[in-house]
């Protein structure tokens, strides 16, 4: 090849992305990939506060930020607004190669926008499913479409891997890379051990803490607005009315349906701590703490098993049944006895405590990225067919 000819390859990777938890996700990744081909960042800010939470941590400064969210957003107006806002971006960037993560409205409306302007779309945590489309809602119909949208596939266990290829995805462009948010968890766990960062845990929760058991609660599914909501705060309060030496510790998500229930019913107890959204850090600092961590989310299930502790998660189904088979997981739903009975049989049988403990982490090895940018470094080259050394 000539030197006018490598001149004119278009090596210009754009990542896209708009919540806290792509965020978290993709920044190993866009670590990885500086240096090795040209990176550009486009946030959506889908979220506002949550993601420059993230971006802060990781010193992540956008080249564009399309300042998206509203408050109480709704789905038709998110998608709408998203598509339209990222056809500009586009034109004007014209990458090689768009990367999208995870199952959000970010994720959905960038990849159809990338398909659009007929760039190629990387899916990063690719090919989890659930099967049903209302569980999690909208999430699992935004990863089946993405899939459809995509062109390489980064699915991050060997089951991920197999639901794609069971749906006739071409099987040399889906590749096992572990979880980046694993990556993301062991660099902040390695660096909070050897104190190169600080907890920033406010000194008044740490007081609250002492001799007591500590539950870490987060949760915002949509799916669980309305009774759910109104079920797991019934158990949070059944629980420590039960339990004399359980705190409950729950940053709030920010979403209005959400803060507004969990407030309201639990905005009083003494041994209930409600808080604001914590930063990355002090938040992987509370889940070392934690004695248990109650959760609906996706990435702190998957969080849980690195650190080790055990993670009942509140939802019916879950796209991550690796924690489940391997033992490190139970799905608990929003049932308030079955939620109280779960965290009390934790808390007092150190047989089965430690049964949930006592696992590698079935998500990550914590070098999905590096493997993810190595990959990509071989699609913008145009290697027709990539493979990982390992
Ligand atoms: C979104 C994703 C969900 C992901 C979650 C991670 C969709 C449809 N949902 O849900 O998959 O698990 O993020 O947290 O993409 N808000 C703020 N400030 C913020 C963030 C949110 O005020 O920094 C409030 C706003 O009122 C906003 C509302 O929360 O309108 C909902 O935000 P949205 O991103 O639409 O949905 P999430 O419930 O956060
Ligand atoms: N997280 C955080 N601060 C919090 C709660 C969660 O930094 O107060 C992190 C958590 O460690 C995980 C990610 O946010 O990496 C999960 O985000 P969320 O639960 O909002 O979304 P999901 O993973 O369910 O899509």
């Amino acid at each position: 090849m000539t030197r006018g000819a490598v001149a004119r390859v278009n090596r210009k990777v754009l990542f896209v992305f708009g919540t806290r938890p792509e965020a978290i996700k993709l920044a190993p990744v866009i670590e990885a990939l500086r240096g090795r081909v040209a990176v550009r960042v486009c946030v959506t800010a889908q979220h506002r506060t949550m993601l420059d939470q993230v971006l802060s941590v990781f010193r992540i400064t956008p080249d564009i930020d399309l300042g998206l969210m509203r408050p109480d957003q709704d789905l038709y107006d998110l998608t709408a607004a998203a598509t339209l806002a990222l056809r500009p971006v586009m034109q004007e960037e014209r990458p090689r190669l768009v990367v999208v993560q995870g199952d959000t409205t970010t994720t959905f409306a960038a990849s159809l926008a990338a398909f659009y302007a007929q760039t190629e779309v990387a899916h990063v945590e690719a090919g989890l499913r659930t099967y049903d489309k209302r569980h999690p809602f909208p999430e699992e119909i935004n990863r089946r479409i993405t899939s459809v949208l995509a062109d390489w596939h980064f699915a991050p266990t060997p089951w991920a891997r197999e639901n794609l290829v069971r749906e006739r995805i071409a099987p040399q462009r889906v590749f096992v890379t572990g979880n980046t948010g694993i990556d993301a968890l062991l660099g902040v766990v390695r660096r909070l051990q050897k104190r190169e960062l600080d907890p920033a845990l406010p000194p008044k929760l740490l007081e609250s803490f002492a001799n007591r058991k500590v539950v870490l609660v987060t949760g915002h599914r949509r799916e669980s607005f309305g009774p759910g909501f109104e079920r797991i705060c019934r158990a949070l309060r059944d629980l420590v009315e039960r339990e004399p030496e359980v705190v409950v510790v729950y940053p709030v998500h920010l979403n209005p349906r959400v803060r507004e229930p969990v407030f309201r019913w639990l905005g009083t107890h003494p041994r209930i701590e409600l808080l604001e959204p914590l930063e990355y850090v002090p938040f992987v600092a509370l889940m070392l703490r934690a004695d248990v961590i109650l959760t609906d989310s996706g990435g702190i299930q998957e969080e849980a098993p690195s650190l080790p502790k055990p993670v009942l998660v509140m939802r019916e189904k879950t796209e991550r049944p690796e924690g489940v088979e391997a033992g490190v997981a139970r799905l608990v739903g929003t049932n308030p006895e079955r939620i109280v009975a779960s965290v009390q049989e934790l808390l007092h049988d150190s047989s089965v405590y430690r049964s949930m403990t006592a696992h590698e982490n079935p998500y990550g090895d914590g070098h999905a990225a590096q493997r993810i940018a190595e990959l990509i470094e071989q699609i913008v080259q145009g290697v027709v067919e990539p493979t990982l050394k390992d």
